[in-house]
């Protein structure tokens, strides 16, 4: 296969086929905050409704046969919020973690965890690489958790690890193409995105999945994150599958 197109695995949708159920889903759970403010609570409640968004999506998504599930749950520059927001959503995902791996596991949920490991506090590096290492042997839905991630960051490292291999005499520059590059990203082993949905009304990507996002359809959602549930995801995905996705090139069926 020519690497300059995008990338398949053996089980994802044939491009061009309308009906054809999205395999990887990714999602920016946006409007917590607003969420809260629209009911006078405060940011951390639009949060924590946030998490339970977050569950009855991993839910969803397993009904609906969706076999990949990112969720962007805080970006590089996420970080630069007020001190006690930050504390409340690294308190969040602790609390997500200790309470939820155990079913997660039992679920057969295999965790992914994707971003900048480097400045974490340690016991969420902890914790992280306890659910990865945890549910590696799964073989049910991949949850991939999109933390402290950001998509130029990603390419900055990957194009760094390229660069010092081609230094070093292990890679010749003229054997960079896409595929490399694909393969030096958090997301090597995990095929792009089909359907990439964000909550809350903003029409924007906020350095989520730049390059895996290349072909991806996307939906944009009014409602806010914690308003998100299994109706919202099917959808989503019931439009996504009226779509045509033709990757630059024309159908080969009459009449289209
Ligand atoms: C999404 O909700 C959660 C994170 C970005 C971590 P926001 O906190 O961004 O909520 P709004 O967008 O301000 O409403
Ligand atoms: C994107 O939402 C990040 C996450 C959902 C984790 P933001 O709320 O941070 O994005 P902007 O600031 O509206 O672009
Ligand atoms: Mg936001």
């Amino acid at each position: 296969m020519p690497t300059n197109l995008p990338r398949w695995t053996d089980d994802a949708p044939e491009p061009g086929v309308p009906g054809a159920p999205p395999r990887h889903v990714a999602i920016i759970m946006d409007g917590n905050g607003r969420w809260a403010a629209a009911r006078g609570l405060p940011r951390l409640e639009g949060h924590r409704r946030g998490v339970e968004a977050l569950r009855r999506a991993v839910r969803a998504a397993h009904e609906l046969g969706v076999r990949h599930l990112t969720l962007y749950s805080f970006s590089v520059e996420n970080w630069s919020r007020p001190v006690e927001e930050v504390s409340d959503l690294m308190n969040l995902l602790r609390l997500f973690i200790r309470r939820d791996l155990a079913e997660l596991r039992d679920s057969n949920v295999r965790i992914r965890v994707i971003g900048e490991r480097v400045g974490l506090p340690a016991d969420i590096l902890g914790l992280l690489v306890e659910a990865e290492t945890t549910t590696r042997a799964n073989t049910g839905l991949t949850l991939v958790v999109a933390f402290n991630y950001g998509g130029r960051q990603e390419l900055v490292s990957a194009i760094r690890r390229i660069a010092e291999a081609a230094r070093d005499g292990r890679l010749d520059p003229s054997k960079i193409d896409t595929g490399v590059v694909s393969d030096h990203l958090d997301t090597a082993d995990i095929p792009d995105p089909d359907l990439v949905i964000r909550t809350s009304g903003e029409l924007r990507i906020s350095n989520f999945l730049l390059w895996q996002s290349a072909y991806a359809e996307f939906a944009f959602l009014p409602m806010h994150w914690p308003d998100f549930d299994k109706k919202a995801f099917e959808d989503a995905v019931a439009n996504y599958q009226s779509r045509q996705r033709r990757y630059g090139g024309r159908l080969t069926r009459a009449g289209a």
